[in-house]
């Protein structure tokens, strides 16, 4: 993985982004001392170099299981316990794949919205269908997973028998509160823990990503190893001027500081599409607080290009863009050559359809860049494990250094509980009764 930012350093001066140095050699050591604020949730930190070899073959053979047993498996979760596993899975299957007959059970999310035609449409899907279920909470009592939890328990036990249920219902929680843990136990299913000290949008690189990404057949011990080798590489004796997670730290509190208040996350794979939306939980819910914190916007280019392309060449100058550049596809396909060339396409003709695409990158950066959009780019070299692995690391760690340099604790979310409290009160849950008749004479 490489990070360039000489097209953001025209829009910012090199002696601002180098004075932030200080303040993230400050972070980088609360960070390893544990002294930061939010320090009971820096599990992740050193979590991929933790990771044994025992415990992937421990989660392999939980796979394994599920593999043999089921044509689907719901993965059930909400946030930090859903959106990492769904960032690399996407990122990693075919795109057609759910077209496809294939000896990987086709994964399928749900308790992360409470729809409820999505619910019924998918119990229609799964019923006479060899499913299995991974349920992931870490609290055990998130509404959109524990509804979903409920309805496929049910389903799954009606449709496969109660023994066949708890072979392929797996339990990833906390190690003992919580419904998700009460249900586990009592039922007998196999369990994973969600370590206390890591947060859910730090959770991709446990249970919480490895379960859903083993089962679909793709390899964990290569995702950990591109962590592990990006942990190194960020690593605290590794010099502000050549560790990429204190340089992107470092420019985008700069930008920031320069009114660039909203960072759009670019990529132009389609299949990084859910990466895009790991990453805006990722530092949405880590520096959006105090009322303060950089913005995260996601675009998946070329398809926005034709609908956000206008705002982002000639909105308000108050973005910038970082661009996730994929230097090789894992195929090969060439433009045709037509003989009518009615399109006028045949100065194409042999060109791989990814050097039209890299065309496209080029010139969609210098265009923004002539528009007033610093640009950052962070190139891996393709899309497989080992490099998913890299850029998950990088941005959990940079985003860790860049919250503590904005000044908030990048390791809590009191926010998300605003909602929970009035739908609580809205529906009469009890111990709410006080706040039920409040809420209703707001709504009046
Ligand atoms: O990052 C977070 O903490 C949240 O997004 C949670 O992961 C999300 O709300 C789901 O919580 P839980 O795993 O407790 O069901």
């Amino acid at each position: 993985m490489k990070l360039n930012t000489s097209k953001a350093a025209q829009f910012v001066a090199a002696e601002k982004v180098n004075n932030y140095a200080p303040a993230i050699a400050a972070a980088q050591k609360a960070l390893e001392e544990g002294t930061c604020p939010g320090n009971d949730f820096l599990g992740w930190l050193h979590l991929p170099s933790e990771i044994t070899p025992e415990f992937i073959a421990e989660i392999n053979a939980c796979a394994q299981v599920l593999r043999e047993n089921c044509e689907a498996v719901v993965v059930a979760g909400i946030g930090g316990s859903y959106l990492g596993a769904r960032a690399v899975l996407e990122a990693l299957s075919d795109s057609f794949s759910w077209l496809k007959p294939s000896d990987n059970p086709r994964i399928l999310f749900a308790g992360n919205n409470i729809g409820e035609d999505y619910l019924y449409e998918l119990i229609g899907y799964l019923k006479g269908k060899k499913f299995g279920v991974i349920n992931i909470s870490k609290s055990g009592t998130t509404t959109e997973t524990a509804i979903t939890f409920r309805l496929l328990k049910k389903l799954c036990e009606d449709e496969r028998g109660k023994d066949m249920a708890k072979k392929v219902i797996v339990a990833i929680t906390d190690a003992k509160k919580g419904a998700a843990r009460t249900t586990a136990d009592k039922e007998g299913y196999q369990t994973f823990v969600i370590p206390d000290n890591v947060g859910g949008r730090f959770s991709v690189l446990t249970p919480v990503g490895l379960l859903p990404i083993a089962v679909a057949g793709f390899d964990i011990a290569q995702l950990v190893k591109g962590a592990q080798d990006m942990e190194k590489e960020a690593a605290i004796d590794v010099p502000f001027e050549q560790n990429p997670c204190a340089q992107y730290a470092a420019i985008r509190n700069a930008l920031y500081a320069e009114g660039k208040k909203i960072e759009i996350l670019v990529n132009f794979q389609p299949k990084l599409h859910y990466m895009n939306e790991w990453w805006k939980q990722l530092y949405g819910e880590s520096e959006g607080k105090d009322k303060k914190g950089i913005f995260p916007a996601a675009v998946d280019f070329s398809t926005d290009l034709h609908s956000m392309g206008q705002w982002i060449q000639d909105g308000e100058r108050t973005i910038f863009e970082t661009v996730i550049s994929v230097d090789k596809p894992n195929s090969t396909l060439q433009v045709p050559a037509d003989e009518e060339n009615l399109d006028g396409l045949n100065f194409l003709a042999g060109k791989r359809i990814d050097e039209v695409n890299h065309m496209a990158e080029l010139g969609t950066q210098l265009a923004h860049v002539d528009g007033g959009v610093p640009n950052i780019r962070i190139s891996i070299e393709k899309l497989d494990e080992y490099n998913l692995g890299q850029l998950i690391y990088f941005f959990e760690k940079a985003c860790g250094i860049s919250g503590l340099v904005l000044g908030v604790n990048p390791f809590n979310q009191p926010g998300v509980e605003a909602y929970k409290k009035n739908m609580f009160a809205l529906l009469n849950k009890p111990g709410y009764e006080a706040e039920s008749k409040a809420i209703q004479e707001r709504l009046k």
